[in-house]
Formats: C-alpha cells, sequence, structure tokens
C-alpha cells in the first residue's frame, strides 16, 4: 500500500484529464517526479483503457478514480480485473453500502502488501441540497457526507475523496489514519474554471490533506512541470 506522504512534492496527484493516449503519456512523462501520483479518471480510462494505466503507471503510481457503484459481487469483480494495472489508489462510491465495499476489500487483499489504497466518494461535489433531496436524501450533503464516510470506513475504505470544505470535518470525525484526497483545490490567483467551492493547496493540507488532486492548473499550463515543483513549493512542510 502507498504509504502517506512525506515531503511535498509526494502529496500532488496531477490528473490527467484527457481522451487521448499520446497526449496522456506526454504529461506523465513531464511530471514524473514532481507529483505522488498521477490520475486516471473515467475520461482517460473510457477512451483507452488498461493500457492508459500502464502507460501513465511508467511514470508516477497511478490514482484509479473509476468511482466504482455496482452490486457487490460485480465491484469485487473490478477490482479483480483492475489489480493486475497495479493502481495505487482506486475509488468507489461510499453510496453503495457496507457489502460492496467490504467485497471490494476482501478483494484488493488478494493483492496483498501492494494491495490499493479504496477511496470512498460519498457526496459528489456537484450535488447541492436541492439535488440530494430530488433522490430522496432529506439530510444536509454534510451530513450525508459524515454518514457515508463513517459507513465507508468502518466496511474497509481507507479513506475518502473529499472536497476542500469537508476536510477538516472528515479529519476530526475520523481521525489520523485515514487517507483524505482532497480535489477542487486552486492555487492563489489562478482560475477557478467550473470548480464552485476552491481552497489553496496549502489551504487544505494545512485542513487535513493527505494528498491534493490539481487538473487543468498543471496540465494546462506552459510548463506542466514547472507549475507542479511551484505548487509544491507553497505547501506546509
Ligand atoms: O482540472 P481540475 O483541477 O478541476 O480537475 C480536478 C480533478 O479532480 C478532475 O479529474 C475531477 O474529475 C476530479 N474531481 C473534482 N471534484 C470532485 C471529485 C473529483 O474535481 N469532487
Amino acid at each position: 500500500m502507498i504509504a502517506k506522504p512525506t515531503g511535498t512534492a509526494a502529496r500532488l496527484i496531477a490528473a490527467i484529464d484527457t481522451g487521448d493516449l499520446a497526449r496522456a503519456e506526454a504529461l506523465a512523462a513531464s511530471l514524473a517526479g514532481r507529483c505522488g501520483l498521477l490520475k486516471v479518471g473515467l475520461e482517460l480510462f473510457c477512451a483507452a483503457g488498461p493500457p492508459a494505466v500502464d502507460a501513465v503507471a511508467r511514470h508516477a503510481p497511478v490514482f484509479l478514480d473509476v468511482k466504482l457503484h455496482d452490486i457487490p459481487n460485480t465491484v469485487a469483480g473490478a477490482i479483480r480485473s483492475l489489480l493486475p494495472l497495479r493502481p495505487a489508489m482506486v475509488t468507489l462510491h461510499a453510496a453503495g453500502g457496507a457489502a460492496m465495499i467490504a467485497a471490494a476489500r476482501a478483494e484488493a487483499e488478494r493483492a496483498g502488501a501492494e494491495r490499493p489504497l479504496l477511496l470512498a466518494v460519498t457526496v459528489l461535489t456537484s450535488i447541492d441540497a436541492a439535488t440530494l433531496a430530488a433522490t430522496g436524501v432529506a439530510a444536509l450533503p454534510s451530513d450525508q457526507v459524515l454518514r457515508l464516510a463513517r459507513l465507508a470506513v468502518a466496511a474497509g475504505a481507507d479513506g475518502l475523496v473529499c472536497s476542500p470544505q469537508e476536510v477538516a470535518l472528515l479529519r476530526a470525525a475520523l481521525g489520523p489514519a485515514v487517507a483524505l484526497v482532497v480535489p477542487g483545490v486552486r492555487p492563489a490567483g489562478s482560475v477557478s474554471d467550473d470548480q464552485a467551492r476552491t481552497a489553496t493547496p496549502a489551504e487544505a493540507v494545512a485542513a487535513g490533506a493527505d494528498w491534493i488532486v490539481l487538473g487543468r492548473p498543471i496540465t494546462a499550463a506552459p510548463d506542466p512541470a514547472a507549475t507542479a515543483a511551484a505548487i509544491a513549493a507553497t505547501l506546509p512542510p
């Protein structure tokens, strides 16, 4: 299992969000050594599949953000299929329930000490209170996040993907061991793109993030490697 990061660059996860495998490989090569991990998300995985993970993994450990959500037997099968790719982290939806998460964990254990961290997604940050209510969940989003986070960790998740707004709440509620991976961060002074509620990388780490995920601020920069290094330099030691 990947250890919690020591040092600043190790905290960075750059999201390689492209459907173009050649561009993904070029980005991964340029960012090798500047980030702790590289994220392969649904855009790249749906376009290029397992070879994309292999290509990116030649440069850095992979955060495979596939957000699995299905019946326990199917999610266990998906984990079994992903293990040969040796991802360092895999995501799944906490809303799939305790049995689904436990099945994923049991399957992941088959990889022994090399198993991926299982990170649960609680309430997507694109979901506000009204959208949550329309799905039949009357709770406040923050209450639902905490409920699902506790459920996921109790069922065997190693950590959570959460927004900068949730990181202090989850760290306080769940303690120091749980892994918190935080997207939706923006360097001071940069454009927010479509991220509505952002924090700076340093703020997210100060609030309790172990790793922070950045996509466009790094990948759309003229010099992604230099930009990643500059962001790492803003982090607390
Ligand atoms: O380009 P940007 O920095 O906004 O990319 C952030 C990455 O984190 C994207 O890959 C996006 O899918 C992911 N993400 C997010 N917000 C979440 C969960 C994941 O931005 N709540």
